[in-house]
């Protein structure tokens, strides 16, 4: 366990995510075109950021992929994430791209840093799976340097909720006879239980994301154009199709 004293709730999410390790890294590096356009995306939003030994933090950084562009471009990254099965993911594919990432279990909502330790903060598909949100985002800015930067990326994911049921029903079919894949069904029957506890879980809106960065006390929050850096929507099959996805940034 990566926390003493830990609610159930996030032991169940941690046993998912645990579960999920093993199949989402394929997931994630299905099209090279949508690895290099985040990789890209991820740079500018930090291009301003310069100096020596700069710090950057990765917060459920599942198997890395944002710690590892933020480590190519010569910051000293941590990826934090509850489930150890991520994060021994990350660490295998650490050594195989030779990049030097501290990967560490840990929560999100409590993050083991001193106040003001990081010029960077990143996230992305956290969010939706938090059960205080609020004071997640407030925690990541306590571990931001003045003036450092935080970078948000979610969406609204239309997780599927009792009244939709029919719609994972639609889903596994389609899944199992194109893949054999079962997440889907995995992934329910992990979260029915949390639906009620999870604030956001159907999804993020760019607008709670707005919402929250400013209740944290974060500045000039702003909003990527999406269609400018992703010319195919990662997370769809056509390329503007939903789910909607967003990238927010702003600094402590
Ligand atoms: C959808 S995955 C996203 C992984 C990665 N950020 C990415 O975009 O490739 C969500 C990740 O959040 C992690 N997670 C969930 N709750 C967390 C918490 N309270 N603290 C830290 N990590 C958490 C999960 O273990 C999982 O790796």
């Amino acid at each position: 366990m990566a926390v003493c004293g830990r609610d159930r709730l996030k032991n169940r999410i941690e046993r998912y995510w645990n579960w999920r390790s093993a199949s989402y890294e394929l997931d994630l590096a299905k099209s090279i075109e949508t690895v290099k356009n985040w990789e890209s995306t991820i740079k500018g939003l930090v291009s301003h950021v310069r100096g020596k030994g700069l710090r950057a933090l990765d917060v459920g950084t599942g198997p890395g992929q944002l710690a590892f562009y933020l480590a190519r471009e010569g910051f000293e990254v941590t990826g934090i994430d509850i489930s150890p099965g991520m994060i021994q993911r990350a660490g295998l594919k650490a050594r195989e791209l030779g990049l030097g990432v501290d990967f560490k279990t840990g929560d999100a909502e409590k993050l083991p840093y001193e106040d003001n330790t990081f010029d960077v903060v990143v996230t992305r598909n956290l969010v939706w799976t938090l059960p205080n949100p609020e004071v997640a985002v407030k925690e990541w800015r306590r571990v931001l340097k003045p003036g450092g930067r935080i970078i948000i990326s979610d969406g609204y994911w239309r997780n599927t909720t009792w009244s939709r049921i029919h719609h994972l029903l639609l889903k596994t079919i389609k899944g199992f006879l194109k893949t054999r894949s079962l997440i889907p069904c995995r992934f329910f029957s992990h979260y029915a239980s949390l639906i009620h506890t999870l604030p956001l879980y159907e999804g993020v809106t760019l607008k709670d994301a707005g919402r929250l960065m400013k209740k944290a006390g974060f500045q000039q929050v702003l909003s990527c154009d999406i269609r400018k850096h992703f010319g195919v929507n990662p997370y769809g099959e056509s390329r503007y199709s939903p789910p909607p996805f967003f990238i927010v940034y702003g600094n402590k």
